[in-house]
């Protein structure tokens, strides 16, 4: 009886896996707006006032709370250390099990496959970018490519899983035995747990925890040199049908983390020897552009935002670069499932990430000032300086995107500017 009764749980059990499907896909069906012409406002074209503030993470919520019931039993759920006290004191403990939970998801779920893929996306962007900057003209005429190249060579994605899970594993481990041997010595204290928590506190020394470095989140971070992206990108890139797709939502990604350390401020330099003035006024111009045609709650173009701006072109740019090169001459060719070009299903996918159905609008953050990234509307309407876009949709010159359409800015590449003024 008692056996019937398990093989029944676990039948149940594994029913419960939900299939993996191309979300990408999915909320491009779902989502577009077909009475709004791509080519009069290709954000709410793509993204209909109806979707979830985040499509991607909405469409996601099932496998991860599947990957969360199977996480019920894993020793961290059990650590005294975890549910006496680490909450209230929040002494990296909380990290460290946070890392150990967004791992497993991974794993889990099983997302190795991705994790490889977009390595090797960072690595062809990587190398991509870096043939660029070879033919840049500010960068020549500065003597500033080999130095560039030392810098960028440097990009690296953090994807080491393995590594990670030990030292999250061994730190916890560690903090747990001291905090357990020392309730036993002084467990006739009164307030042991708390007495021997700030003990252990104290003498333990907690490795640095990257943030981000494995997250459930639809999002990249680049803390130079290394790159990482969230669950839903690894997830595509494996699961994903189209690599035009692919390229759209995760190559763009992808392009904007590398972006960061390839585009700086050329008056607060961070990583470069030295940046295009040139190149940075028409990034700012672009989205100066963008945000007085599309303005939705708010939008806005200062100097707070020029980082995540750069990065967003860079990031398109090389993108489009990998699908050109991936489908050659196929790229206007259509396929069944999304009626659509593949050039086509690359600007949806880029558009995806971005969909809300909210007004799009920019925050501020403790200090007053902006917080930097653009309004999700003006984002993905930018694309429309890229020549590519034009061409995909068929746009008219008079159109709203094309009339909101600067210059292309090219940051690297033989088409990019020169120097104008040597500077010290
Ligand atoms: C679709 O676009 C039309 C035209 O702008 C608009 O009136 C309608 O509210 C939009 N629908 C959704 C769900 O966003
Ligand atoms: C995890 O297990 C506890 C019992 O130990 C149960 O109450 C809880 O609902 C479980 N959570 C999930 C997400 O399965
Ligand atoms: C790269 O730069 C570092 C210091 O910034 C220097 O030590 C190293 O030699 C450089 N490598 C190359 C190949 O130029
Ligand atoms: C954006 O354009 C407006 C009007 O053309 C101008 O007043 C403003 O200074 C511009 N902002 C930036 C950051 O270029
Ligand atoms: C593009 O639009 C023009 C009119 O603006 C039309 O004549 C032409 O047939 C269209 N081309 C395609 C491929 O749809
Ligand atoms: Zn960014």
């Amino acid at each position: 009886m008692r056996i019937l009764l398990f093989a029944v749980f676990v039948s149940c059990y594994a029913l419960d896996r939900p299939e993996p499907f191309d979300f990408i896909e999915d909320a491009i069906l779902k989502y577009i707006n077909h009475s709004v012409d791509p080519c009069d406002n290709f954000y709410r074209h793509a993204c209909s006032f109806d979707s979830p503030h985040n499509p991607i993470e909405a469409s996601l919520e099932n496998i991860i709370e599947y990957a969360k019931k199977l996480q019920n039993d894993s020793f961290w759920n059990k650590l005294e250390i975890y549910w006496n006290l680490a909450f209230g004191f929040n002494l990296h403990i909380g990290d460290f099990i946070f890392l150990l939970k967004n791992i497993r998801v991974h794993l889990d779920v099983d997302v190795r496959q991705g994790i490889y893929g977009v390595r090797e996306l960072v690595n062809l962007i990587v190398e991509a970018a870096g043939n660029l900057v070879k033919e840049t003209p500010w960068a020549k005429n500065e003597h500033v490519v080999a130095k560039i190249e030392n810098i960028t060579s440097q990009l690296q994605i953090h994807d080491n899983y393995g590594k990670d899970f030990q030292l999250a594993v061994d730190t916890l481990v560690n903090v747990e035995k001291s905090f357990v041997l020392c309730k036993t010595m002084f467990d006739f204290v009164e307030h042991a747990d708390l007495f021997c928590f700030l003990i252990g506190a104290r003498t333990t020394t907690f490795p640095d925890l990257k943030p981000f470095s494995f997250s459930q989140a639809d999002n990249g971070v680049n803390f130079h040199p290394s790159v990482a992206f969230g669950f839903p990108n690894y997830h595509h890139f494996q699961h994903g049908r189209e690599m035009s797709t692919k390229l759209g939502y995760t190559g763009t990604t992808v392009g904007h983390e590398v972006g960061h350390t390839f585009f700086d401020n050329h008056d607060r330099l961070e990583l470069l020897p030295y940046f295009s003035k040139s190149v940075q006024d028409c990034v700012q111009n672009q989205f100066n552009s963008t945000c007085i045609e599309f303005q939705e709650a708010s939008c806005a173009t200062s100097f707070e935002f020029l980082d995540e701006n750069g990065a967003d072109i860079f990031g398109v740019h090389m993108a489009y670069k990998l699908l050109q090169d991936y489908y050659g001459s196929k790229i206007t060719d259509k396929f069944e499932r999304l009626q659509m070009t593949y050039e086509q299903s690359f600007f949806y996918s880029y558009a995806m990430s971005f969909c809300s159905g909210t007004p799009s609008s920019v925050s501020f953050v403790d200090d007053g000032l902006y917080e930097g990234h653009s309004a999700h509307n003006v984002r993905v309407n930018v694309v429309a300086q890229h020549p590519a876009f034009q061409k995909a949709f068929n746009c008219s010159a008079d159109s709203r995107m094309m009339k909101s359409a600067t210059k292309q800015c090219h940051i690297y590449g033989s088409k990019a500017p020169e120097t104008r003024k040597r500077r010290h």
